[in-house]
């Protein structure tokens, strides 16, 4: 009943012209692929010539960041969800662990964000995700379930639900280290458990979780077979074609 989504986080790589030979060669390797949504979330530059490429196809296009304020203004720097949406995108990505770790973002900030995107029709992809700090402390479903309550704070059941979360735990982010589908699915099912009880039980049921830190072809199966593990945020086996297509036909 939740359609899978695959989403593919580019970070900071490629240029347009690798971008736009990235999308090239991945179009026919999963134009028959019915089962999922697929995303990629290409850097901001590469946005509209990615978008040029896939018009027609079944890949839809993330960005990566968004400002907290919609629409126009002196903003220097920034890029609106507006912005976004003009130049291809139908979902964002907010709050990366990156954004929280390396730039500063807070609950407050990331909540923002998650605002301007729906006002303007972006999808948002909201990450949460504990440290190793915190999981080895026990205060792992505390952190995320903050994240969680903080991400959705004063939003209507009809918003939350064009918004995906992605549970991603920092110590698996580029770590090769991946949850276990059972540590996986344990938050998984907290942080649905969580959104019922704030928004009721339909809203939590049709929420898509998904799970990212360090996916590769060879582990996505069985995260995906848990029942609560809705789809993927991959970050370094997306930048590769071949492995992407093979993640995003994890059946
Ligand atoms: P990774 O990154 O797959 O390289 O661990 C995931 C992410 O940060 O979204």
């Amino acid at each position: 009943m939740r359609r899978p989504v695959i989403a593919g986080n580019w970070k900071m790589h490629k240029l347009i012209a690798e971008a736009i030979q990235t999308v090239v060669h991945l179009k026919p390797l999963v134009a028959q692929v019915t089962h999922c949504e697929i995303v990629v979330a290409p850097p901001f530059t590469a946005l509209w010539a990615v978008a040029q490429q896939l018009e027609g196809s079944n890949i839809m296009i993330a960005a990566q960041d968004v400002c907290d304020v919609n629409g126009f203004g002196a903003r220097t720097g920034e890029i609106s969800a507006l912005m976004l949406r003009d130049a291809g995108c139908e979902y964002v990505i907010i709050g990366h662990s990156e954004r929280r770790q390396f730039y500063g973002e807070t609950d407050e900030l990331v909540r923002r964000k998650i605002g301007a995107a729906l006002e303007a029709g972006l999808k948002p992809i909201v990450c949460v995700g504990e440290t190793l700090e915190e999981r080895d402390a026990g205060r792992a479903e505390a952190v995320v379930t903050r994240q969680v309550e903080a991400a959705l704070s004063g939003l209507s059941p009809g918003e939350v639900s064009r918004l995906l979360i992605a549970y991603e735990p920092v110590w698996a982010i580029g770590t090769g280290r991946t949850a276990s589908p059972a540590q996986a699915q344990a938050m998984h099912a907290c942080i649905r458990q969580r959104v019922a009880s704030l928004l009721g039980q339909e809203v939590a049921d049709g929420l898509r979780i998904l799970y990212g830190g360090s996916i590769r072809p060879d582990n996505i199966r069985p995260l995906m077979a848990e029942p609560d593990i809705d789809g993927a945020l991959v970050g370094g086996a997306s930048l590769d074609p071949q492995s992407f297509s093979e993640i995003v036909q994890y059946r």
